[in-house]
């Protein structure tokens, strides 16, 4: 940053983002703030090198340091997540999902994956993405009371569909998901059992969700957000599958690595090593579990009633906003977060009944339990009356007082 030409407009718009930053609160569940070390690696030299293929055997002379980066960020992933292979190049979630449906499956097969309507990823069968153009994807949804996985109904699913791959993980459930449970279905019907934890890797890396690592094939996740690494993807994988998945990430569906991000994923599992790491990861839960119950004293439904985990899905509909509205006034206060479909919603996806919010980054910056239940009632103040001037500049001076007191660690 401080090395980008100031009269560049790209130091402009970078400089108004690290404001912005700075001066809202996060609450996109899928979003963290990373240190500056990780930060750093981003901006390193590593950027410059081609080293298509794999440490010992790349395609390119001159890999012998990113060699040895790539194999301390697997070695880091592997003690981290307790795994036998772990994968460090996939560029996003999304590419390591397009590796590992390569590795275990023919195009046609049959997956059995959570509804993107209930939760799911885009990646996990949308009829516009890969995932859905290629395979044969079928869905698996929420019951319609309790808004939790059901999991005698995913097994029902499963002996009727009989697919090759059972996927669990989702964007937006605010449970724990029993991966054992997944696992003893997927042995049932004699599918594999692939798992995305993109949202709650960092709650797995932290004991605060419980590891799907014993129990699936593969294991896919994001880098970026409860891990609180930079932007990218990773495969963890047992048995023999690493084989086949490294060949699908390389030359299967990307080419070079990016081998300054992966020295960021390398400072990042180190990081996530440390015993401050399992701290934090208990309050990203404790700060989910005081925002959904001080949302809720003030009479909004939260789906399925709470949260296991660092996100939740606010009903909005229970004030009279759909979520669409509600990230508007949110946003115009400071407060950052996403418009998302609540279960069995009759509204469609650009406009939803409900806002998702998640408590990684605001833990990042130190906010606790006491500022979840301030920020659970300014919320709620908002919602209920998101065109009152008096309520919007008092929630806007909360934030205010909030975000400086509670500065992102590290920036300046
Ligand atoms: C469950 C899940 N899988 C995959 C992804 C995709 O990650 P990316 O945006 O890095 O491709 C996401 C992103 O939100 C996700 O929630």
């Amino acid at each position: 940053m401080q090395n980008i030409k100031k009269d560049d407009p790209v130091w402009g718009f970078v400089a108004d983002e690290a404001a912005r930053q700075s001066g809202h609160l996060e609450l996109i569940a899928s979003e963290n703030h990373t240190s500056n070390e990780v930060l750093a690696a981003l901006g390193t030299c590593l950027t410059d090198k081609y080293a298509e293929g794999y440490p010992g055997r790349r395609y390119y002379g001159g890999c012998a340091h990113v060699d040895e980066v790539e194999n301390l960020a697997r070695a880091r992933a592997k003690e981290l997540f307790g795994a036998a292979h772990a994968n460090v190049q996939p560029h996003s979630g999304t590419q390591a999902n397009v590796a590992c449906f390569m590795a275990l499956l023919e195009p046609g097969d049959r997956v059995l994956g959570m509804s993107l309507d209930h939760g799911g990823h885009l990646s996990h069968g949308h009829p516009k993405n890969f995932s859905g153009l290629f395979y044969d994807f079928h869905a698996y949804g929420l019951d319609k009371q309790t808004e939790r996985l059901d999991l005698d109904a995913v097994r029902d699913a499963a002996l009727k569909l009989r697919p090759k791959l059972l996927l669990a993980g989702a964007s937006a459930y605010s449970r724990t998901i029993d991966f054992e449970a997944f696992a003893s279905i997927a042995r049932e019907v004699d599918a594999l059992l692939m798992v995305d934890m993109a949202h709650i890797a960092g709650l797995v890396a932290g004991g605060a969700h419980p590891s799907p690592v014993p129990h699936a094939d593969v294991v896919t996740m994001t880098t970026h957000k409860t891990l609180r690494g930079p932007r990218g993807g990773l495969i963890l994988s047992r048995g023999d599958w690493f084989k086949r998945v490294n060949s699908a990430v390389f030359p299967g569906g990307q080419g070079g690595p990016f081998m300054h991000a992966i020295a960021g994923k390398a400072i990042a599992l180190r990081e996530a090593l440390e015993p401050g790491f399992r701290t934090y990861a208990a309050e990203v839960v404790k700060n989910a579990a005081a925002l959904a119950a001080t949302l809720t004293e003030h009479g909004l439904r939260i789906v399925s009633g709470g949260t296991d985990n660092h996100l939740m899905l606010v009903d909005v509909s229970s004030v009279g906003s759909t979520g669409a509205d509600a990230e508007t006034a949110l946003g115009g206060v400071g407060i950052t977060c996403n418009k998302n479909l609540i279960p069995y919603d009759e509204q469609p996806p650009m406009k939803a009944s409900g806002v998702r919010l998640g408590t990684a980054a605001v833990t990042t910056r130190g906010l606790g339990v006491s500022e979840m239940e301030t920020l659970g009632r300014a919320i709620a103040e908002v919602l209920r009356a998101p065109k009152d001037a008096t309520v919007l500049a008092r929630v806007g001076a909360t934030v205010a007082e909030l975000t400086s007191a509670f500065p992102i660690p590290g920036r300046g």
